[in-house]
C-alpha cells in the first residue's frame, strides 16, 4: 500500500529545485549588468573599422596607425626587401603559417606573396605587437632587416616573420583592403 510519506517528500523536493532555480535565474539576472557594463561601449564598437590613405608613404617609409587600440604597421616596401623576403625558403622560417586573415587561396603559408597586400606586394600591413608578449617592435632594424623587438630580443625579417628569437609566431596580418589604389580599409 503507497504511503503518502512517500508522495509528500517528492513534492517538497520538487518546491526546493523550483525554488532554488528560480533564485539562480534572479542572480544571474541581477549580476549580468554588471559584467556586460565592462564590454566595448558604441564609441569603442564604432572604431571596428579604420581606413589610411597610402598615398604619402613613400618606397622605403612605413607609417603606424592605431586600430582599436593597437598600433598597425603600413610599410611601403623597397624591391630589395621584397627579394629579401622571397629568398628565404619555407624550412628557415620558425612559424610557417602566413597569419593572414585575409588569404582566399588554399595555402597559408608564410610566403611572402601569402603576407604581402593581394595584388600590391610592396604593401605590407600587419598588427605591430610582437607575438611573445606584446612590445612593439622596432622597424628598419634586428639581424633580417625588418623589425627588432628590444623587449627580449625577437628578430623579424623583411616580410614580417619571425626569425630569431622568443616570440613564437609571425606579426600578425589584420583583416583589410585596399578600396581604391591608394586608400586601406582595416577592421
Ligand atoms: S615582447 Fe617582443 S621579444 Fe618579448
Amino acid at each position: 500500500m503507497a504511503t503518502p510519506s512517500l508522495v509528500e517528500p517528492t513534492r517538497r523536493d520538487f518546491l526546493y529545485i523550483a525554488t532554488g532555480a528560480i533564485a539562480a535565474v534572479g542572480t544571474a539576472a541581477t549580476v549580468w549588468p554588471f559584467i556586460s557594463q565592462m564590454n566595448p561601449d558604441a564609441s569603442t564598437l564604432a572604431l571596428a573599422s579604420t581606413e589610411v590613405d597610402v598615398s604619402a608613404i613613400a618606397e622605403g617609409q612605413a607609417i603606424t596607425i592605431k586600430w582599436r587600440g593597437r598600433p598597425v604597421f603600413v610599410r611601403h616596401r623597397t624591391a630589395k626587401e621584397i627579394e629579401d623576403a622571397k629568398a628565404v625558403p619555407m624550412s628557415e622560417l620558425v612559424d610557417t603559417d602566413a597569419r593572414n586573415p585575409n588569404l582566399k587561396g588554399e595555402s597559408t603559408e608564410a610566403t611572402d606573396a601569402n603576407r604581402a597586400a593581394a595584388g600590391k606586394e610592396p604593401w605590407l600591413i600587419m598588427i605591430g605587437t610582437c607575438t611573445h608578449l606584446g612590445c612593439v617592435p622596432i622597424g628598419l632594424s634586428g639581424d633580417f632587416g625588418g623589425w627588432f623587438c628590444p623587449c627580449h630580443g625577437s628578430h623579424y625579417d623583411t616580410a614580417g616573420r619571425i626569425r630569431k628569437g622568443p616570440a613564437p609566431e609571425n606579426l600578425h596580418i589584420p583583416p583589410y583592403e585596399f578600396t581604391n589604389d591608394t586608400t586601406i580599409r582595416i577592421g
